[in-house]
């Protein structure tokens, strides 16, 4: 089954629910214990398809990465300079995360590499990283001058950077400071606005060096690392699914488990909560060095705001839930400053935009945003997800705010970042999940 109907439910959402490990976190965990010396352990890692090319790929390197059910990993690291030639092309799938950080890392090895991906990936601009990469002396090639995948790396010795990216990006971030941990000296990036810092909390319980520096962070290279046992907090991306799907459900009240709530990505919250949404954070904590709660939703009247600025980054993967929340709120809703959405695994401005509006909203794309127009339920019909996880996901808390049901097509992409996503939807709002 590669679609699913979507009826309206007769109640409200009401209950528990537990979402898996986070992505980025999860794609960290494995690319840092596989440059540290010794065995790590990796508890909650998400278990999509994105985070197991990165794990293929650190395999095809020669690293052990055993599976020990539960959600858990032990990886045997191989040190800093340990990494073997993977004797084929590695396939990031459509994992972003996995190809930019890995062109960071890979340009800096005493060996050859090629990086390619799925048809949505080979869309996506690489020239962020290659540029600033190529600046410390990488040599990268790739279509249309090093922009699109494949990518063929031809790894060596760099020379650290300091460098100012023109985007808050933390692929962009990431990739610049595993490069960095192979250069003799200090390689500093500054961005725009903070993205997510997860690279900066990690690293250093690896024993790297980092340190803050104005709208930036540096790492010192030639770090020995060492192995380290981590347990990944619940994805917040995840949670934002259920969070406005409670909240568009009247007389909701769910309780999400274990949500990352590092301030970097949690945007989503003080969106929702200016929107008026009630979502409260119970029993706050630390995890493996990222701030965890569970978080309490309960059905709201939601009102149109403003959003854009700092705030973009860190929320710009819950942007099209965002939309759908927009969508059934009262008022008018205006995003900007999100044109990073045209390059994500779709053109999500382009891809919500089509698909809210088959269910009745009034949507307006703008070149770096979108000007929503909330109703007080949208229609039902068939919707498509464009082949993109995050499309699919949005769509199917569209069909719990619509007056009949939502069939979305094309959703096996949810298993990039959410496996049992279906059954857990489906067994709170009470429609057969696959
Ligand atoms: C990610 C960073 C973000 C985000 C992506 C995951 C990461 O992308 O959208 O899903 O793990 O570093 P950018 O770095 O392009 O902002």
């Amino acid at each position: 089954m590669n679609r699913c109907e979507i009826a309206p439910p007769l109640g409200g959402l009401r209950g528990e629910v537990t979402i898996p490990g986070d992505k980025s976190v999860s794609h960290r965990a494995v690319i840092f214990s596989s440059l540290a010396e010794g065995t790590s352990s990796i508890g909650n890692f998400l278990c999509g398809e994105d985070n197991f090319r990165t794990v293929a790929a650190f395999r095809r390197m020669g690293v052990s990465i055993q599976e020990k059910g539960d959600n858990h990993l032990v990886i045997e690291g191989r040190g800093l300079e340990g990494l073997l030639e993977p004797d084929d092309v590695v396939d990031c799938g459509n994992s972003g995360t996995t190809m930019r950080l890995l062109t960071g890392l890979l340009a800096a090895q005493p060996f050859f590499s090629v990086l390619t991906g799925d048809q949505y990936l080979r869309k996506r601009p690489m020239k962020r990283v290659v540029k600033p990469l190529s600046g410390m002396g990488a040599l990268i090639w790739g279509r249309a001058q090093g922009e699109y995948p494949p990518l063929a790396i031809h790894g060596g010795r760099l020379q650290p950077i300091a460098y100012d990216s023109p985007i808050a990006s933390a692929q962009v971030k990431s990739a610049l400071l595993l490069a960095g941990l192979f250069c003799d000296g200090v390689t500093t990036v500054r961005e725009p606005f903070l993205s997510r810092d997860h690279t900066e909390r990690m690293l250093p319980c690896f024993g790297a060096e980092l340190r803050t520096v104005d709208k930036g962070v540096a790492v010192t290279g030639r770090p020995r690392l060492k192995a380290c046992d981590l347990t990944v907090p619940g994805d917040i991306s995840s949670a934002a699914f259920f969070m406005v799907a409670a909240l568009i459900v009247p007389r909701s009240e769910l309780l999400i488990r274990n949500v990352g709530v590092n301030p970097t990505r949690d945007g989503i919250i003080e969106a929702l909560r200016r929107m008026g949404g009630d979502l409260q954070l119970v029993d706050e904590r630390l995890a493996g060095g990222e701030p965890v709660a569970d978080v309490l939703v309960r059905g709201s009247r939601l009102k149109g705001i403003d959003i854009g600025g700092a705030l973009i980054p860190r929320m710009i993967d819950e942007i099209p839930v965002f939309s759908v929340a927009a969508a059934c709120a009262e008022g008018t809703t205006i995003i900007r400053d999100a044109q990073e959405l045209r390059v994500k695994e779709t053109d999500r401005i382009a891809a919500m935009t089509a698909e809210l509006t088959r269910l009745g909203a009034l949507i307006e794309a703008r070149p770096d945003g979108m000007v929503i127009n909330g109703r007080e339920r949208l229609t039902g019909g068939k919707v498509l997800s464009h082949g993109d996880h995050r499309i699919a996901m949005s769509l199917a808390v569209a069909g719990l705010g619509a007056a009949s049901p939502v069939e979305v097509e094309d959703i096996d992409c949810t298993a990039t970042s959410f496996p049992g996503f279906w059954v857990l939807l489906g067994r709170l709002a009470g429609f057969q999940g696959k």
